[in-house]
């Protein structure tokens, strides 16, 4: 999605800006700008294509401002081009603006500044904010900064939708506008400089301390200082929150790309999210919930909503808190949940898991249901983002920033964060059936396990090999390993580009066993003795059509029948999608490799989806 960065200080503001938009790459987008304020006004230099190519635009060199806003831009409203780029300028160039969001009423408001005289030369929604700013701004009899802002908030009170804007003017050359809305922007805080970006790595390198604005409260920044005010312009206080990520963890580490750091990082993530929550001897920990056994056991239904891969971690912990707690549990798509008018009420508990925080489905989600009367729990790996400023609770995984498109470190902490919580559920319910011991001591052993799992699944790079060329490849498993199937699934056709498809291993029989003919690949998960049977006599089924299968188990089996057989270590049946995810991850990493594509940035997606 589109990316903003934003500086103020005493530096000359275009390379800081450049390399900015150069860390937020990962997020997808398909043109770049920058616009910095220099002595004879603004100035805006944009393009189509990658950031690298500002560098290349004339007179970019040139540029001596110490204030600039920048943008990489993914197009939603007119094709990628050099004119629909950001940074947007009003007709009279007095205001410079980047955007991230949509801007739904932008049809109405272009007709209304049409019938002012304001003229468009983009097809971007974007456009009307600036000439917007600039109307309002008109009408201010006394031009100070009070002026400028307020033009910015009654612009902004106009806008319908989702949008994080950051503003520059040419008659007040020290000073930066940011504003938000369901859309992310953070502002990092140093001595005489400021930085703004979409996201906290982008920026981790220069300062640990962040401001994080609310929905419509507006920054006014000046080198030295920020200012922030309520939507109404009322004056408020913030406080920089310290941020602890280490700086080196974002760039890639001797890694080729950041896809296989993040996938080798899984020890060390699940380490630190485990971290004190969890020991043999005592009760599991969640200060931040602190919920009584009363509580508990009014709760009706559980739901866990999420996209994508985190929806998948959501349907692994699905298994566990009805196995551990006896609560029915949901997992819904947020961007269905949302408009299905769920059947929520007071005793429902609502878990929302986001690796970003900011994907937009996942947050009006948790919006429809704390209206509707839920207690919401979020999970994300991002402090302060969008998600848990919304939430009655946030708990976090601790897996550090996660940087390719594909996730693979976030999932497997937010897997290991939800079987935790289903521990402290069940201990606070005494719920006795399932033995919570020995499951504790094998999330002890777990990242040593993944470790293990991790040196021996550089084996699957030959499989890859073998396959790299398929048109359609399918992953079959029962029960816990279906939800691996699906997350494998997912991880394929992401960065390959492959044509897969995932199921419940005994409905295939039900009508996609028609597509099955000699060459299509068949992964099969098997790591639930219960279910093993079950599962190999479907894998034979495919066999007899000619499938070439490469499995994936914890359990012995007969390994001749098979093409390939790929043993994991053995783990709780809860704790196995965390070690059978691992040579799928590097499966589809390997032939996103042999194919020779862009791993961390597949086409068409991006890191964090903030827009419906
Ligand atoms: C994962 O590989 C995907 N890129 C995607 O499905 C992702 O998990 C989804 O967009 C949700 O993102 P979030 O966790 O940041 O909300």
């Amino acid at each position: 999605m589109c990316g903003i960065v934003g500086y103020i200080g005493t530096q000359k503001a275009s390379p800081i800006l450049i390399n900015g938009l150069i860390r937020l790459e990962y997020r997808g987008y398909d043109s770049a700008g920058i616009s910095t304020i220099e002595k004879d006004g603004l100035s805006v230099m944009k393009d189509q294509g990658r950031v690298k190519n500002l560098y290349n635009l004339k007179g970019i060199d040139n540029l001596e401002g110490t204030i600039g806003i920048a943008h990489t831009r993914w197009a939603t409203h007119g094709k990628p081009s050099q004119i629909n780029s950001h940074p947007h300028m009003d007709n009279s160039k007095t205001f410079s603006v980047v955007h991230n969001g949509i801007i739904e009423n932008y049809n109405e408001l272009r007709d209304f500044l049409n019938n002012n005289g304001y003229t468009f030369y983009s097809q971007t929604d974007t456009e009307v904010i600036p000439n917007l700013v600039h109307y309002y701004y008109k009408k201010e009899t006394n031009k100070d900064e009070l002026a400028f802002l307020r033009a910015v908030k009654n612009a902004c009170s106009d806008l319908k939708g989702s949008f994080a804007i950051e503003i520059i003017c040419k008659d007040f050359p020290n000073n930066m506008i940011v504003v938000r809305k369901d859309s992310p922007l953070v502002i990092g805080k140093n001595e005489e400089e400021n930085y703004i970006s979409s996201d906290i790595p982008a920026i981790l390198s220069f300062t640990r301390n962040f401001y994080f604005l609310n929905d419509l409260e507006y920054a006014f920044l000046s080198r030295t200082d920020v200012k922030f005010y309520d939507s109404e312009l009322n004056a408020i206080h913030k406080e920089t929150k310290n941020i602890e990520w280490d700086a080196a963890s974002s760039e890639k580490d001797g890694y080729e790309d950041f896809m296989l750091k993040e996938i080798y990082e899984q020890p060390t993530a699940i380490r630190e999210t485990i971290g004190a929550r969890l020991s043999e001897n005592t009760k599991c920990e969640f200060e931040e919930l602190n919920f009584s056994k009363e509580y508990l056991q009014s709760i009706n239904k559980i739901y866990i909503v999420a996209c994508g891969t985190a929806m998948h971690a959501g349907l692994v912990a699905k298994h566990t808190l009805e196995k551990l707690c006896k609560i029915s549990t949901e997992v819904d798509i947020a961007s269905e949940f949302r408009y299905r008018d769920p059947l929520i009420d007071e005793k429902t508990l609502c878990i929302f898991i986001s690796q970003s925080g900011e994907t937009a489905d996942t947050i009006a989600a948790l919006k429809l249901s704390k209206q509707k009367g839920a207690k919401t729990i979020a999970i994300s790996n991002v402090i302060g983002s969008s998600i848990t400023r919304e939430a009655d609770y946030s708990i976090y995984t601790h897996a550090g920033p996660e940087i390719a498109v594909a996730s693979t470190k976030a999932y497997t902490s937010q897997v290991i964060l939800l079987t935790i919580l289903a521990i402290y559920f069940a201990e606070t319910l005494e719920m006795t059936q399932i033995d919570i011991d020995t499951l504790k001591k094998d999330i002890l052993q777990l990242p040593k396990k993944v470790e293990d799992t991790l040196k021996i699944s550089e084996n699957i790079k030959e499989f890859a090999k073998k396959v790299y060329q398929e048109k359609d490849v399918f992953f079959l498993g029962r029960g816990i390993d279906e939800t691996v199937a699906k997350e494998g699934s997912l991880k394929l056709k992401e960065i390959s580009y492959i044509h897969s498809e995932s199921y419940a291993a005994g409905e295939l029989k039900h009508g996609p066993i028609a597509l099955i003919e000699k060459g299509v690949t068949v992964i099969g998960i098997m790591t639930d003795k219960k279910l093993i049977e079950k599962t190999i006599s479907n894998i034979q089924e495919v066999i007899t059509r000619g499938a070439k299968t490469l499995i994936i188990t914890n359990q012995n089996i007969d390994d001749k029948m098979f093409d390939e057989v790929f043993h994991i270590p053995f783990t709780n049946i809860f704790l196995s999608p965390i070690l059978s995810i691992i040579p799928l991850q590097l499966f589809s990493y390997y032939i996103s490799k042999e194919k020779g594509l862009d791993v961390d940035k597949p086409r068409n997606l991006a890191k964090s989806v903030t827009v419906e």
